[in-house]
């Protein structure tokens, strides 16, 4: 290896993002205790601090609760890791970003306003209002964003790399230039990105920030080609940016952005070993029990409105009106752990889901058989033996960067499960070959996939599983986020 190829690889690194890798919650007494959580970034990472000559990466997150706020306060300047707590080998940088400020950013601007154009989740009624409540919300978010520059810049050394993550911080980058042109920054979106004509709801000036915002990265990541297309058409669409497609940059003011694009998969031995733990092998003998020897639908999501829940619902309603062969003899399991609560978007959503779940159990159960399961508590070890015990896996997000449930679910299956799978998640076109597609809307497709996937032969289905296993884990989060670092270099 070359000495500048060291060097490259030598460089600090640090990443932003809004959760970060541990939690906290406060006793009645007031003592705080912490949680550690999984999830790609996090075991990225680990990978970057085993690899990187002892240089621990710096991992810069916002303080989420009123407890986090706490912890971060009482760590010497936020660095949670200097406070003593284990934060599994990377030195964390917790932000107390004021409440307030945290809660316009966060759910005003990111989780209702840019997820909701990603994901392409508003309707006519539900249209966007952007008046001067959403300004005070946006200014907020230039604040949240701000104070992520600001500690990134205070952090980094000389040429150092930043991989910032993810829509909550798209001005960022721009903005943490601005304060360190000697650095090396990426920017990666999880979500979709919106064609143009979608993301012109909002108002100009906020869409040429974000746009701009994101430029501020020498590369820019999405997880496939349609987000990276549709992110190129929207610098074309609103910016007049110069944009190459076949040399995936864009040149705009001056600079020119890589567009990359980067999928993840699963780190399958790592999902595997811990499927292993006894707490799995027990919720499942209790899930078999509750179901006997009936075939299982499964679902997992958070509630969230782009998982299209209630249109899954409605699929198996269907499947279970036109083909009453079916009674008695499938369950669908749908797990619904609540999210971002704080809205009523979602609020109303998890009333829905529970709504139209009632309204199935009402029409077709009898004293023998209860169609649905529906569960909303969070329960790791469920999960994963409900993704061992699935016949059919059902995925019918409207949209999704990627969706990683569909690509668990063949890993941990230990019955060869088909997977019913939205043609508008990221995973489609990872998996596309061996799932059987949908129209996330067109719920007679939907119901009449599901049927076909319990119909399908078990060999067959075994086959298929086999190799959507094989593309699941293809991309593990350590080579994702090594991609990512890499295309700094
Ligand atoms: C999903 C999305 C990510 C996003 C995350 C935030 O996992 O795919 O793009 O960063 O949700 O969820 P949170 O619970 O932190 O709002």
């Amino acid at each position: 290896m070359s000495d500048s190829a060291l060097g490259a690889a030598d460089r600090q690194v640090l990443v932003a993002s809004n959760r970060g890798p541990v939690s906290f919650t406060s006793a009645e007494d007031g003592t705080l205790s912490m949680r550690r959580g999984g999830g790609g970034l996090v075991s990225g990472l680990a990978g970057v601090a085993a690899g990187n000559g002892g240089n621990r990466p710096i991992w810069v997150c916002a303080a989420l609760s009123d407890a986090d706020r706490q912890a971060a306060r009482q760590a010497p300047d936020g660095r949670l890791d200097k406070a003593g707590h284990d934060t599994g080998g990377a030195c964390v940088r917790m932000l107390d970003i004021p409440a307030s400020t945290f809660h316009r950013a966060y759910n005003g601007v990111a989780n209702s306003t840019l997820w909701f154009v990603h994901h392409l989740l508003y309707d006519t009624p539900n249209a966007p209002h952007f008046d001067a409540r959403a300004r005070r919300d946006w200014q907020s978010y230039e604040a949240y964003n701000a104070a992520f520059a600001d500690a990134l810049a205070r952090d980094a050394e000389p040429g150092a790399r930043a991989a910032i993550q993810d829509y909550h911080l798209s001005l960022a980058p721009r903005m943490l230039r601005e304060r360190r042109p000697d650095l090396k920054i990426a920017h990666f979106s999880h979500t979709p990105w919106a064609p143009p004509e979608y993301y012109r709801l909002l108002p100009d000036d906020l869409g040429v920030q974000v746009l701009e915002g994101i430029l501020g990265a020498d590369h820019a990541g999405f997880l496939a080609r349609r987000w990276a297309d549709a992110f190129m058409d929207c610098c074309e669409t609103l910016l007049h940016a110069k944009v190459d497609r076949t040399a995936g940059t864009v040149h705009h003011k001056g600079r020119t952005t890589r567009i990359g694009v980067h999928g993840l998969g699963v780190d399958g031995d790592d999902l595997i070993a811990r499927a292993a733990q006894p707490d799995v092998a027990e919720r499942a003998r209790a899930l078999r029990e509750q179901v006997g020897d009936r075939q299982l639908i499964v679902r997992i999501d958070r509630t969230e409105l782009s998982k299209n829940i209630v249109r899954g619902l409605a699929a198996y309603r269907e499947m279970l009106a036109n083909h009453p062969e079916w009674h008695g003899r499938v369950v669908h399991l749908a797990f619904a752990y609540p999210s971002r609560q704080d809205l009523a978007e979602y609020r109303d959503y998890t009333a829905a889901v529970e709504r139209t779940a009632a309204q199935i159990r009402e029409e077709f159960g009898t004293p023998a058989w209860d169609p649905l399961i529906l569960q909303v508590k969070d329960d790791y070890a469920r999960t994963l033996a409900a993704y061992g015990m699935a016949d059919v896996l059902l995925v019918n997000p409207i949209r999704d960067g990627m969706n990683l449930v569909a690509k668990e679910g063949p890993v941990l299956s230990r019955r060869g499960c088909a997977l019913v799978l939205s043609r508008e998640a990221g995973a489609a076109a990872d998996l596309g070959e061996d799932a059987l597609l949908v129209n996330p809307y067109d719920v007679s497709q939907t119901a009449e996939t599901l049927h076909r996937a319990l119909l399908m032969p078990p060999d067959e289905r075994a086959e298929r599983c086999r190799r959507l296993a094989a593309a699941a884990t293809a991309l593990p989060p350590r080579r994702w986020f090594a991609d990512q670092l890499a295309a700094l270099d």
